[in-house]
């Protein structure tokens, strides 16, 4: 398949024959761009940063090139470390203020920090240190690199990287045996009936990692990330619609206003480089018992929407996992959206990690308690990391229904835990911990309610001095 996409400014058509071929490989081995490093290979280090604009969008997305494959680019303008200062060689005012910062020591990671800041600058984004929690940086520290990312905000955005507008001829794509870009969902229904084996891809930051560190070979494949009616995010009067290839990110940013406690956990869903490219359909569709957004759409009542061919369907989202690595997904079907009820906010989401940024979820545990007049009404729970699905909390949610919302109701329902979940031990936690956490995340947000401080940034705030 034939791609086009700008690089550093310069339009650049290739042909691709491999269609899981990453661009941080094309890049160094093709390219002969090695400003772009690789660390880990699996978008956690941040080494391999490059930031990505499709036409018309008014901000750049920094995304990992470890796990972004070629045919994702096509349309896009991508700009490596290569690219962040003038072709001239004046540097952009992120690099010089490394420079006068002293922010680089052995300077594996700078490129990619560099990348980092600079997207942040051009896009007015000040939270350096959520910007920066996918760029992992082992030897200089993050004050003088945090110094520098404040001394260069208020310089101008440089000329060459607001050019960038990536007005580029697309062409509709035919599909070959190995690789499809669909531009529309009728056109992704029609293709993966006739080929239900296929691979869908979306943001691949699942998927990436089976490329580059299982190994495996994948074909044939379609990218559907770009597709119009999969991107939507429509919040209506009565239901909130949110289309399966609307990135993490994007999601985040829709429900700052309607439930900050989700946006809050959403924000140390992996790092912004994962964010920008895993979809919401994807996190869904994987079908993991440690997915951060089902317990939270689950808790606010989610139907699932899916497509095959020209036929829909649609469930409660807890009803899409039937047991592990199990989801109830037929050959040929996609999910085309997930929707939930437009609802007054009383969601709490709690997400137990080993590290605070860019990890995974030991437990993560979201409540929709309704009270009324003192009283639980309604309580939807939901958890991931405490069964091999999501999985609601429907014992505890029995045993506070009804019941006054206090400490003597919570304690009481304790125990009811034990009868909804049988933890496993792993490596992120063992059974009695996941048990005790989830327990207490209960007691968390009855406390919560109660206006008692229970977040860790409420109550250990660490500031970085200039
Ligand atoms: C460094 C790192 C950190 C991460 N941190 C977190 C985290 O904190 N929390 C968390 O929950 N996850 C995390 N993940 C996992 C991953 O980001 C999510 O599972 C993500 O949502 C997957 O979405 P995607 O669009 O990238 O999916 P892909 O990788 O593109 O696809 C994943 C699976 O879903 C299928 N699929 C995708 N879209 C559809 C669709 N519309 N219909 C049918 N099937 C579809 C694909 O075929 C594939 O089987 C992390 C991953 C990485 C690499
Ligand atoms: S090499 Fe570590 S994120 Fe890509
Ligand atoms: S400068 Fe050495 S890893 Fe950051």
């Amino acid at each position: 398949m034939r791609i086009t996409f700008l690089l550093n400014g310069t339009a650049v058509s290739i042909e691709v024959e491999e269609p899981t071929r990453t661009l941080l490989d094309w890049l160094r081995e093709e390219r002969g761009l090695k400003g772009t490093k690789e660390g880990c290979n699996e978008g956690d280090c941040g080494a391999c940063t490059v930031m990505v604009r499709a036409p018309g969008e008014a901000r750049w997305r920094t995304v990992n090139a470890c796990i972004l494959f070629l045919p994702q680019l096509d349309g896009l303008a991508v700009r490596t470390i290569e690219g962040i200062a003038a072709p001239d060689g004046r540097l952009h005012p992120v690099q010089q203020a490394m420079i006068d910062h002293h922010a680089s020591q052995c300077g594996f990671c700078t490129p990619g920090i560099v990348v980092s800041l600079a997207a942040a600058h051009a896009n007015g984004e000040r939270d350096f240190d959520n910007r920066l929690a996918g760029n992992l940086c082992r030897c200089t520290g993050y004050a003088p690199i945090i110094r520098a990312a404040r001394a260069a905000a208020e310089a101008p955005v440089p000329d060459w990287l607001a050019e960038d507008f990536g007005a580029l001829p697309r062409g509709a794509q035919e599909a070959d045996e190995m690789a499809f870009i669909p531009e529309s969902a009728e056109a992704l229904a029609e293709w993966y009936l006739a080929h239900p084996d296929a691979m869908l891809v979306a943001g691949a930051t699942d998927v990436g990692l089976w490329v580059t560190k299982k190994l495996r070979t994948l074909a044939p494949v379609a990218f559907i990330a770009r597709i119009p009616e999969l991107r939507g995010i429509e919040i209506g009067e009565h239901e909130v619609r949110i289309g399966a290839a609307v990135t993490v990110a994007e999601f985040h940013a829709a429900m700052a206003d309607l439930h900050p406690g989700l946006a809050e956990m959403l924000r140390r869903y992996g790092s912004v480089q994962v964010r920008n490219a895993a979809t919401v359909g994807g996190n869904i569709a994987n079908g993991s018992p440690i997915g951060d957004s089902p317990p939270a759409l689950i808790a606010l009542g989610a139907r699932l929407h899916l497509r095959r061919g020209e036929e829909r369907r649609e469930m409660p989202l807890e009803e899409f996992f039937v047991a592990y690595g199990r989801q109830d997904r037929r050959p040929g079907e996609f999910v085309e959206a997930v929707s939930f009820p437009r609802q007054p906010d009383r969601l709490r989401v709690y997400k137990l990690s080993k590290r605070f940024d860019q990890d995974i979820s030991a437990v993560c545990g979201a409540f929709n308690i309704t009270v009324e007049n003192g009283r639980v009404s309604v309580a939807r729970i939901a958890f991931g990391g405490m069964a091999e699905i999501p999985k609601r909390a429907r014992a505890v949610e029995a045993a506070l229904t009804g019941e006054p919302w206090t400490e003597e109701t919570v304690e009481a329902a304790l125990p009811a835990f034990a009868e909804d979940f049988t933890p496993i031990s792993d490596m992120r936690a063992s059974a009695g911990y996941r048990l005790a956490a989830a327990r207490n995340m209960l007691r968390r947000c009855l406390l919560e309610d109660l206006g008692a401080p229970v977040n860790v940034l409420d109550v250990n705030v660490l500031e970085v001095t200039p």
